[in-house]
């Protein structure tokens, strides 16, 4: 199946299960904005849990904060986020639709790429088994021609993204005679930069004075408190502060479902250390978070690093972890060496000094920071595209069924375990609920006992529950129950009394943060 049909049917089916809605759908939706449905917000939940562990469980020296997401407008202008947190957009004059510049022109880049990857399918149908693709992308002149456009754009765009260079940014999209995908003309606006950040008012006073806004990362709320935590926790450098919230970003390509929303969640680590020692630390940081995606097991070729090569104004050296989502390899999570940048400028900003005084060396310094920053919503994107698979299942009479199944790593699934009576008598239905009342307080446990058992399973397996067990009259023989699981759909008797043993080996998060241990 075509990636695009993929992605198409984990859309509906993430409506259809109760995981993910468009937000205010009943009047019609608001763009680029979702709420987590019932099965949503467990999933989600878990995979904070699990972060949030796996940084102030298993650290010693980092502690978690929740911070307030209104903060003192000045931050803003210390951290960089007024001056230079922008988009170029341009408007076509004709359809008075806004485009972000930058993926105007990487969509052209795309297109051109499309081509040679055509004219390459195309010849090896022709020539076959003696087809050489290296020799014949490096010497076919149609295929020389566009590659010789690709470069040429894409180090134009890089240039001009670098230089601020709006006029340049025009004059590629004239050049490249780019037209609007909507009007079909080359009607253009100039270009212009646009602040991502939203701003409100605070209080009822509507002058400028009273401009605030919705913070566009969690990490400023961090730096701000530097003091406050290492103070009163007598922390000593090194040592982190981890945080998990909402941030708000006026995104003007919002696309991709819950890829890249307007207002979404961060979990973000801001590690504190002595300059000078920010490479190795960025390494050590690179190697734990890289751990930390591939514990889930999902593919052991779905992860790669991509380092940066334009830095953003506060950093020195810069990495993504991308992940391979069905549109293509796409940015998880950041991690930067971000200097003494933040700190600094929050020193200078305020009038407050913010330094630490290091015992070892005997001498005070404004610390340098390793940020490690992940998007929740974007992590639920890759269990989640992950898990999605469909399977055909031949059955004992040789007929053959359908089934959708979320494979989620057990410990993050939503439900951990479906209870099910074979039949709602013979005292059945009561053992059920004895046993559901004995797991419930550990484990997130359904009770099910409406239509026959296989199409409870395929409830289920919707929802990526990893096991459920089946109550039967020998159950009330031998106090056994048949325990099904999700993804062999294989089948075994065990004792009631194993369940708990067998589910917190298996669903909990602790089974994941011992892989990190
Ligand atoms: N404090 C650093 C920072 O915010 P970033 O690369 O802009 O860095 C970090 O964002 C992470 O936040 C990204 O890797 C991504 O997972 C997530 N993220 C950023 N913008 C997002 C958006 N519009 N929608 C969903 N997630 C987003």
């Amino acid at each position: 199946m075509a990636n695009d049909d993929l992605f198409k049917k984990l859309i509906s089916h993430t409506k259809e299960y109760g995981f993910i809605f468009p937000s205010s759908e009943i009047y019609d939706g608001l763009s680029a904005v979702y709420d987590y449905g019932q099965y949503g917000v467990e999933l989600k939940n878990n995979i904070k849990k699990f972060w949030w562990d796996s940084m102030v469980l298993l650290h010693e020296n980092i502690v978690g904060i929740d911070s307030a997401i209104f903060m003192h407008p000045r931050i803003w202008e210390a951290s960089g986020h007024v001056g230079a947190f922008n988009d170029p957009l341009i408007d076509n004059k004709d359809s008075k639709k806004r485009y972000r510049v930058d993926v105007l022109i990487e969509d052209h880049i795309q297109k051109l790429e499309d081509k040679i990857t055509k004219e390459v399918e195309k010849a090896a149908k022709r020539f076959g088994e003696s087809f050489n693709e290296e020799m014949y992308k490096t010497t076919n002149p149609r295929v020389l021609e566009i590659q010789g456009e690709v470069d040429k754009v894409r180090t134009r765009l890089v240039d001009a993204l670098k230089a601020d260079n709006l006029e340049e940014l025009k004059q590629i999209i004239l050049d490249t005679e780019l037209v609007c995908p909507i009007s079909g003309t080359r009607n253009w606006t100039d270009v212009r930069q646009f602040n991502l950040m939203f701003d409100t008012k605070l209080g009822s006073v509507t002058d400028e004075a009273n401009t605030i806004y919705l913070r566009p990362e969690t990490a400023q709320g961090i730096f701000v408190n530097f003091l406050n935590v290492q103070k009163s926790g007598r922390m000593k450098i090194p040592f982190g502060i981890a945080q998990i919230g909402k941030a708000f970003r006026n995104e003007i390509v919002a696309r991709q479902f819950i890829f890249r929303m307007r207002e979404f969640e961060q979990m973000e680590m801001q590690f504190f250390i002595a300059p000078g020692t920010e490479m190795e630390w960025f390494k050590h940081w690179k190697e734990l978070r890289m751990k930390w995606h591939k514990s889930l097991g999902l593919g052991d070729k779905k992860h790669r690093f991509h380092d940066h090569e334009k830095l953003a104004h506060y950093a020195n050296a810069a990495t993504d972890i991308e992940f391979e989502f069905p549109f293509g390899f796409k940015e998880v999570e950041g991690i930067h060496s971000r200097t003494d940048f933040d700190l600094g400028s929050h020193q200078k900003f305020s009038g407050k000094k913010i330094t630490y005084f290091d015992p070892e060396k005997n001498e005070s310094y404004v610390p340098y920071v390793i940020e490690t920053s992940i998007g929740v919503d974007r992590m639920v994107l890759c269990v989640l595209s992950n898990a999605f698979t469909e399977e055909k299942i031949t059955k004992e009479d040789g007929s053959v069924d359908e089934r959708v199944v979320l494979k989620i790593p057990a410990a993050l699934a939503p439900v951990k375990l479906a209870i099910f009576p074979l039949v709602k008598k013979d005292g059945l239905s009561e053992k059920a609920r004895e046993i559901h009342n004995a797991l419930r307080f550990e484990f997130n446990c359904q009770y099910e006992e409406k239509d026959t058992i296989g199409r409870r399973y395929r409830r289920q397996d919707a929802i990526g529950t990893p096991f459920c067990i089946t109550i039967d009259h020998t159950t009330l023989e031998d106090d056994t129950v048949t325990l099904r699981y999700r993804d062999t759909m294989e089948q075994e008797r065990i004792p009631v009394s194993k369940l708990r043993e067998i589910l917190s080996d298996k669903v909990s998060i602790r089974t994941l943060l011992q892989k990190l241990g």
